[in-house]
């Protein structure tokens, strides 16, 4: 089926077949940028961003992909320039902006945002990030940077370590690998960070393969790839229980002693001290690459729905 005129609101709207598609595409867009070549695909259309929560990467490459493709975008992305701080609420937002142009990419601090504008808006909808709910388009970069370095992404061992439980990136990368068949994936967390209920639920229903371990160390030499996140601090409720996990855990040299040849490391970015910044310049570091392919695959996707 196409993507045309379609919401992306979670990864799992998407069929394996279609990521794959999208794959194909990106990899046209990254030739198309490697050549130096203009396109036009959105030429005339315009792209609301409209960021209730701080982002670089995800609304930077939304806005460079956007330009890449010979379209224009709308910036909503403060509460206290807009009337959002003059009490306007989201709904009334979403209208006008869905009448002022012909996609909405929405990133809010609450789960459930994205879909809800889907339901009021006129034009299509992207969620870029809602609450510790879903990020499918990070998850699209995700899969798509394994899929670069590996050359698939059936038959890998995966380990996805850090705050499980409120990483919204971690639920939709987990919803995306279900599509897929990978040998395993591991859950690594100490206990207070391990998934939430309604995500594993989901899982579960979607038949991963996976187990839970505590300690990266017990996994560190099977893996493929590695993939963490930082602790969400502004998803705790509780200060004093963000104090408790923040040092949780950190790759190392030391540790990267025992991986298996050719480990990828892989992190959505930001990150904070819970990777030694010794291993940025070594082999293992995958993450300003993959942070790179944003802008070919929001190209894509863009140029999908639109195009
Ligand atoms: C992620 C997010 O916003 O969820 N950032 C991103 O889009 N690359 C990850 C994070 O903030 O930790």
């Amino acid at each position: 089926m196409s993507l045309r005129n379609r919401d992306l609101i979670s990864i799992l709207d998407l069929s394996r077949n279609e990521i794959e598609e999208l794959f194909r595409k990106a990899d046209q867009m990254n030739k198309f940028l490697q050549e130096k070549k203009t396109l036009n695909t959105l030429s005339g259309k315009i792209i609301s961003l409209v960021f209730l929560e701080p982002s670089t990467r995800t609304m930077y490459s939304f806005q460079s992909a956007t330009y890449r493709l010979g379209g224009k975008t709308l910036v909503f992305a403060s509460k206290t320039t807009t009337s959002l701080a003059k009490g306007e609420n989201i709904a009334d937002t979403i209208r006008m902006m869905s009448a002022y142009s012909d996609l909405i990419v929405i990133r809010s601090p609450y789960d459930g945002t994205a879909l809800y504008a889907s339901m009021i808006s006129s034009v299509p909808v992207i969620n870029a990030g809602d609450g510790k709910h879903e990020h499918p388009t990070q998850a699209l970069i995700d899969l798509y940077t394994i899929y670069k370095l590996k050359g698939r992404i059936d038959g890998l061992t995966i380990g996805v370590l850090g705050d499980l439980k409120y990483a919204r990136t971690i639920a939709s990368l987990l919803y995306g690998l279900s599509l897929f068949s990978p040998r395993k994936v591991y859950l690594i967390s100490p206990g207070n960070l391990t998934l939430r209920e309604s995500v594993r639920a989901k899982i579960d229903d979607l038949g991963l393969e996976y187990e839970e371990v505590r300690d990266i160390r017990q996994v560190i030499g099977e893996l493929d790839i590695l993939y963490v996140t930082r602790i969400q601090r502004e998803r705790y409720p509780d200060p004093e229980e963000y104090e408790r996990v923040k040092n949780a855990f950190k790759i190392t040299e030391k540790l990267l002693e025992n991986a298996k040849p050719g480990l990828k490391i892989l992190h959505p970015l930001p990150k904070l001290d819970e990777i030694d910044k010794s291993i940025d310049n070594t082999d293992y570091a995958a993450y300003f690459y993959q942070a790179s392919l944003g802008i070919p695959l929001r190209m894509a996707l863009l140029a999908s729905i639109l195009g």
